[in-house]
């Protein structure tokens, strides 16, 4: 099953030029676009978590699956591709056990500031910091338990694409648990202008934990008023599909 998506021509924003080698990670993300995403990899590595990790989660391992793994690979593959490999601060909304920003810090692709996990759920910190446990020790990653609708951006540095240049990339916003937040107003309208934004939700009704699935992907664009959508498509899984949109607010 294969992702349908267009890349929407911006001239104001091609895609930037990336490192050749990022940032010191745990260097198991994959290296070339479109290369397949290793979810038995990931998968191997939460099992190491696992044996590290005091009480984990039920949950952890849903966190690896192949869906979920195959979604963040084709994010980071869609981002690269559309805005390239270099940002200051990225924070990720919902960011659950931190395993998006494991992936992000780990693609050699990416040169990143640093990657800020943000979830409601306290019990993802202690996770999400053992996962990232190396960039977490150096300040390359925080997991922060807070509520993405009443996050403050004000310290969080997240520079506008328009403000943004060699010396100083952009920020970025990721949200990929659109469909686990019940008013995207809500937290959408906190996200700072300018700033490149990332979001993902999906059409899997019957899960009683999603809250705001969307049908389609126009539903979606509905929903996210971006100003500027430089990436729109569909990723179809199994049993549901996966819409990812980005662009600037
Ligand atoms: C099951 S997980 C993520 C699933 C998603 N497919 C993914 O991996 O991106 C959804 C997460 O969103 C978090 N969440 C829900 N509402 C939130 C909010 N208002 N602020 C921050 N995190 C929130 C939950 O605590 C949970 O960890």
């Amino acid at each position: 099953m294969h992702e349908v998506g267009r890349i929407v021509p911006d001239a104001t924003n091609g895609p930037q030029e990336g490192p050749e080698a990022g940032p010191e990670g745990d260097r198991t993300g994959s290296k070339a676009e479109g290369e397949p995403a290793s979810a038995a990899r990931w998968h191997t590595f939460a099992t190491v978590v696992l044996t590290r990790v005091s009480s984990p989660p039920e949950d952890l391992h849903h966190a690896f699956n192949k869906n979920q793994i195959a979604s963040k690979q084709w994010l980071l593959d869609r981002v690269h591709a559309v805005l390239g490999g270099r940002f200051g601060t990225v924070v990720v909304l919902g960011g659950w056990h931190g395993v998006l920003a494991a992936m992000l810090l780990a693609d050699r692709r990416f040169s990143l500031g640093r990657v800020i996990s943000v979830d409601l759920d306290p019990r993802c910190v202690p996770v999400a910091e053992q996962i990232n446990c190396r960039a977490l020790a150096e300040r390359r990653f925080a997991a922060l338990c807070a509520d993405a609708c009443a996050l403050d951006y004000g310290a969080l540095e997240l520079r506008p694409a328009a403000a943004s240049g060699p010396g100083a990339p952009p920020g970025l916003v990721i949200n990929t648990s659109c469909e686990h937040m019940p008013e995207s107003e809500a937290w959408y309208d906190r996200v700072p202008r300018g700033v490149f934004q990332v979001y993902q939700s999906n059409d899997y009704f019957d899960c009683p934990e999603h809250v705001n699935c969307v049908p389609d992907l126009e539903a979606f664009k509905k929903q996210i008023p971006m100003t500027r959508i430089l990436y729109e498509g569909v990723l179809p899984r199994r049993r549901y599909r996966r819409f990812m949109l980005i662009g600037r607010k």
